[in-house]
């Protein structure tokens, strides 16, 4: 392995000797100095997913969440503009807004009082007569604005970096299968919010739930219970050996878990059974014609594929998963199961059902991978033993029709695919 010492002596602010494409460096994962540099140079930088514009059909719709650690307001105004506001009051620094969603025409800060409409500007301070003309003006205290907010099918991005690639150059490969997790609703569009969230956290670094989310090496071991249930083995073909499954580098440190080879038909054919499927079904036919519309119900009638949208978006099952850094060693997940605008109420049923039985509270599947989180968490105190290897599948690698790397499902391509674009990152 390389020597690390020197390596850090003659790369003091740069971090990206901690990765390569065969190994990851403990120091990622523990170094509170690290922590800071991904929330400078990565979560302060790159398109970060904010919110779905399905949360905010009408003037006065407002989410919160963060950009890294930094709290912020998404908020439709009387005007149907969208803006993605800091939440941080600008006279003494308290957030102005603490509710997950709602509606609002303004926000006002339980500090001192000062209002501010929901486009970010401050009506007036309170006790105005205290406030000097030569001194204040009110038009510089606005809420601070992400410079930069863009959408695509109705997914919300924001940048804290004036310039930059655009969202669809930052998306690239990864629109395709943003594309056919919205195409099965048969208006075209996910529902997010409306069947509620799931908000959890775990005592580890943020990048073990961005690298597990797309990690097909894992299933049949820490979710074997649930997997081998006895429903014929199906589940336990997906992520074994001699799946047909495949694992990808889309490029822009996107990756994707593909196991629509193993599935084959079998979601497409359960989904027009279901009650109300073949109307469905018919649907997508309508709008998307007959070779798409199998297409899509093919891709996430189930469990389809993963995505990982860089640096901590996934898309999983039914399910949008956005990952909070809070600390080096502590994390905070929103997990928003989506449904189908257009579909019936037992297609919509059928797909909650289905993601509490995996991803529920009392899931039979998510509580597996917190608890591996922490046990590796743990298991980094460890000093003598440096480095994580990300060797498996190195040498099986097809180049895909839009460059991007394919391998095996079990390989650790989408763990080369987001190191490679975290240390491009985190060079400065
Ligand atoms: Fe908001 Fe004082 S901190 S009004
Ligand atoms: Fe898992």
């Amino acid at each position: 392995m390389v020597a690390t010492d020197e390596l850090r002596a003659s790369n003091v602010a740069r971090f990206d000797h901690l990765v390569s494409d065969r190994a990851v460096h403990r120091e990622a994962y523990v170094d509170p100095a690290v922590f800071d540099a991904e929330l400078k140079r990565i979560f302060g930088r790159v398109w970060v997913y904010v919110a779905h514009e399905s949360q905010l059909r009408q003037p006065g719709d407002f989410v919160t969440s963060w950009i890294g650690r930094q709290p912020v307001i998404v908020a439709r105004s009387a005007d149907r503009r969208l803006h993605v506001l800091m939440n941080r009051c600008t006279h003494r620094a308290a957030t102005v807004c603490q509710e997950r969603a709602g509606t609002a025409s303004h926000f006002r800060c339980a500090y001192h009082g000062w209002t501010f409409r929901n486009d970010g500007t401050l009506i007036s301070p309170t006790f105005g007569s205290g406030y000097d003309a030569e001194d204040f003006r009110v038009e510089d205290y606005s809420l601070a604005a992400a410079p930069r907010v863009d959408a695509y099918r109705g997914f919300v991005f924001a940048s804290l970096a004036p310039a930059g690639p655009t969202l669809a150059e930052h998306l690239g490969n990864a629109r395709t299968y943003i594309d056919l997790f919205c195409d099965l609703a048969p208006a075209g569009d996910i529902e997010v919010g409306a069947a509620g969230s799931n908000h959890y956290g775990y005592a580890g670094n943020w990048k073990l739930q961005a690298e597990n989310g797309v990690d097909g090496y894992h299933p049949n071991f820490v979710h074997q219970a649930f997997l081998d249930n006895g429903r014929g083995g199906l589940a336990m073909q997906l992520f074994n050996g001699e799946s047909a499954g495949r694992a990808a580098d889309l490029g822009r440190g996107h990756a994707l878990l593909d196991s629509r080879p193993t599935l084959g038909d079998v979601h497409e054919r359960a989904f027009r059974g279901n009650p109300g499927g073949q109307a469905h079904y018919e649907l997508l036919v309508d709008r998307l014609g007959a070779e798409r519309a199998a297409e899509v119900i093919r891709t996430n009638g189930g469990q389809g594929f993963n995505l990982l949208v860089f640096p901590n978006l996934q898309l999983i099952q039914i399910q949008i998963r956005v990952i909070h850094p809070r600390r080096v060693d502590l994390t905070e997940i929103d997990l928003y199961p989506t449904l189908l605008a257009g579909a019936s109420e037992q297609t919509n049923a059928a797909r909650l059902r289905s993601h509490e039985g995996f991803y529920g509270p009392a899931g039979g599947g998510a509580p597996g991978d917190l608890e591996m989180f922490r046990r590796v968490q743990e298991g980094l105190a460890v000093e003598s033993v440096e480095w994580l290897p990300l060797l498996r599948g190195l040498r099986r690698t097809e180049l895909g029709p839009n460059g991007e790397l394919i391998g095996h499902v079990t390989d650790e391509h989408p763990q080369r695919a987001f190191y490679r674009r975290w240390a491009e990152e985190m060079a400065g």
